[in-house]
């Protein structure tokens, strides 16, 4: 292994390690310093048929409304930097799952920290996307771990000494998804404690493949030849809903968990594409050969997908729908086309990677079959063009030149490559409005969008700018929105537009200063995670620097916001504690709670003193108990 640092740093962190971004460059600067705020935004956000369609206000002057909420109904808050959490006057918030906390009665007493033995019975760590269920009268939460700090669990480990089998499986235990229900008590929301729809699903937890993937020879290993039973799910990032009451949880960073036993090996063709190669975050390889690239090649082809989840049946097994495409998957959106198919929107986030769309073949009717619609469809990867168009070009076997759908489903970044998609920057969650025909995907980031470095397909287009991914070292992050043809999630073509540019109005220079919905008062960046609510409001989550210096000064820490799909105005709603992400949100089946994740906070939030900092799943409330979502 590198000698890394792989002890508290985020997934995002991690990766900036061993993949540094190369230092900003003359031209990035000739850039900055020559362009202005508003003549970029002018030529670059200049709308062709999409801005006529749209008619929003992207470009209006918004600052007034932004800066006294009077387009919202909260006050919105100012940045803070401490070790809390912040809402506005009248809202109130409490903790309600934290990492190590009982899912059932037999679990260990989290005593700033835990042993190998209950693992698996305790809320995860670093919680991320998340979905709430009305189940016959009962409020289920279906929720994702995204990943683990190993300096945080395995204190006594030490850096740099491998982990014992013990701790592996400890590790193991702590990522995937909980499962719990959770009910109003005398201080709010708590868990309910032995709920027959509490489930931990972990990195051993059965599951079963389905799709054009399912049984192909490269899914084929050792233990399963069959090629259609695997043991887990793994950096289960942001989340999504079936139109049927399931859950969905997307395999991001799954490249990570493998590592080989042999430094020697020449990789398998494809691993350089998803970043798999010897080295590994959590040794894993050390004591399970199935993630020892070198014993079990084909294990890793069996990662990377979307996983289903029944959230009603806690002995129904996970299944992991190919048909969705292997990539480093982030969230699934779901929507119908007007004949009735199934539409997900899917980002990959990894720079200079791709939007997805998937429309089965079946159509979807309220309460009837489900079978196949995340089987049987398409895959298509987004083109935008200049001009404020863009289309979901189809990934065929023709388009492609690959052998058949087994192979665009497990290679599908190739896939993508293949017909010209444009390389963005970081997508992350995606959104579908159910009050305008319109989509939203956040674009965290860039740290490498200068010519000369590409993705890891060498796509020609490289990482040159391009229209909705407009600027050289994107540290700041935007908000693309699409409009499809005919108000059709089913049809080819869209209209696109930028929501929001991040940016730093008081200390960013040219396209760094952000759009003009970006304002000294709501200034943040890094959007990441996202959810529209049932007025059509857009929630932006941040994950982000939260230094409050330099560029990002004025910004501090990660945040959620609420943007106005119309208008384009954005208010600070949320202020996360320092070292926290904040990520996933969904609400109870009243509206009249959000749950909001936080994850991977510093200092010892939430508990204080000398408590660990423990990930954990607050909820928020108006206090004159109206609706808040
Ligand atoms: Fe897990 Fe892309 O965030
Ligand atoms: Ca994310
Ligand atoms: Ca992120």
């Amino acid at each position: 292994m590198k000698d890394i640092d792989r002890s508290d740093l985020s997934w995002d962190d991690w990766d900036e390690q061993i993949r540094p971004a190369p230092e900003s460059t003359d031209f990035d600067r000739v850039v900055e310093a020559s362009f202005s705020r508003r003549g970029f935004l002018g030529s670059v956000l200049a709308f062709g048929s999409g801005a006529a369609v749209m008619g929003t206000g992207l470009l209006r002057g918004t600052t007034a409304l932004a800066e006294t909420g009077a387009a919202f109904p909260f006050n919105p808050i100012p940045i803070f930097t401490d070790n809390d959490v912040h809402v506005p006057e009248g809202y109130s918030w409490q903790t309600v799952a934290r990492w190590g906390d009982p899912l059932f009665s037999g679990a260990p007493t989290f005593d700033n920290g835990h042993g190998v033995d209950g693992s698996d019975l305790i809320f995860g760590e670093n919680t991320d996307g998340m979905e709430l269920f009305a189940i016959d009268g009962a409020e289920v939460i279906a929720i994702n771990h995204e990943y683990v700090n190993p300096a945080i669990n395995i204190p006594d480990r030490g850096e740099d000494v491998p982990p014992t089998a013990d701790d592996v499986a400890t590790l193991m235990n702590l990522h995937g998804v909980t499962v719990m229900e959770v009910a109003r008590g005398t201080n709010g929301y708590e868990v309910v404690v032995d709920s027959p729809f509490n489930r931990r699903i972990h990195h051993n937890t059965p599951m079963t493949i389905a799709g054009p993937a399912a049984g192909h020879p490269l899914l084929q290993t050792s233990a399963d030849p069959s090629g259609t039973q695997v043991l887990g799910t793994m950096n289960n990032c942001g989340s999504g809903r079936t139109l049927w009451g399931t859950y969905l949880t997307c395999e991001e960073n799954f490249n990570g968990y493998f590592g080989s036993t042999d430094p020697e090996l020449e990789l398998p063709e494809g691993f350089a594409r998803y970043g798999i190669d010897h080295d590994s975050r959590y040794a894993y390889e050390l004591y399970h050969s199935r993630y020892d690239i070198a014993a079990e090649p084909n294990e890793a082809n069996r990662f990377g997908y979307i996983v289903e989840i029944d959230p009603a049946d806690p002995n129904a097994a996970p299944v992991k729908r190919t048909a969705l495409g292997r990539f480093k998957h982030e969230n699934a959106a779901m929507t119908l086309a007007t004949d009735g198919r199934v539409v997900v929107y899917m980002g990959d986030d990894e720079r200079g990677e791709f939007m997805y769309r998937y429309v089965s073949n079946g159509t979807y009717s309220e309460g009837g079959p489900t079978e196949g619609l995340l089987d049987d469809g398409t895959l298509y990867a987004a083109v935008f063009h200049d001009d404020g168009t863009g289309e979901w070009v189809e990934l065929s076997p023709e388009a492609t030149g690959m052998d058949d759908p087994a192979m665009i489903s497990i290679h599908t970044r190739q896939a993508a490559s293949a017909v010209g998609a444009t390389t963005m920057d970081r997508p992350e969650w995606i959104a579908v409005s159910g009050v305008h025909p319109e989509a939203y995907c956040c674009l965290t980031n860039n740290s490498r969008r200068i010519d000369g470095f590409t993705n890891a397909g060498g796509d020609p287009a490289g990482y040159a700018p391009n229209s909705p991914n407009p600027r050289i070292d994107n540290h700041y992050g935007q908000i693309v929105r699409w409009r499809p043809a005919g108000a059709d999630h089913g049809a080819d073509g869209f209209d696109w537009d930028l929501y929001v540019m991040a940016g730093n109005p008081v200390v960013g220079m040219g396209p760094y200063a952000g759009s003009e919905n970006v304002t000294e008062g709501n200034m943040f960046n890094s959007p990441d995670g996202m959810q529209i609510d049932s007025a059509g409001m857009v929630w932006i989550q941040t994950d982000g620097d939260d230094s409050n210096e330099g560029p990002y000064a004025g910004m501090g820490n990660n945040q959620m916001l609420v943007g106005d799909p119309v208008t384009g105005e954005i208010a600070r709603f949320l202020s996360g504690p320092s070292g926290s992400e904040v990520t996933g949100l969904t609400w109870s089946a009243d509206r009249t709670v959000a749950f909001v994740g936080i994850q991977h906070p510093g200092g010892s939030w939430p508990d204080g003193g000398d408590a660990l900092p423990r990930s954990s799943v607050i909820a928020v409330w108006r206090e004159d108990g109206a609706t808040i979502g």
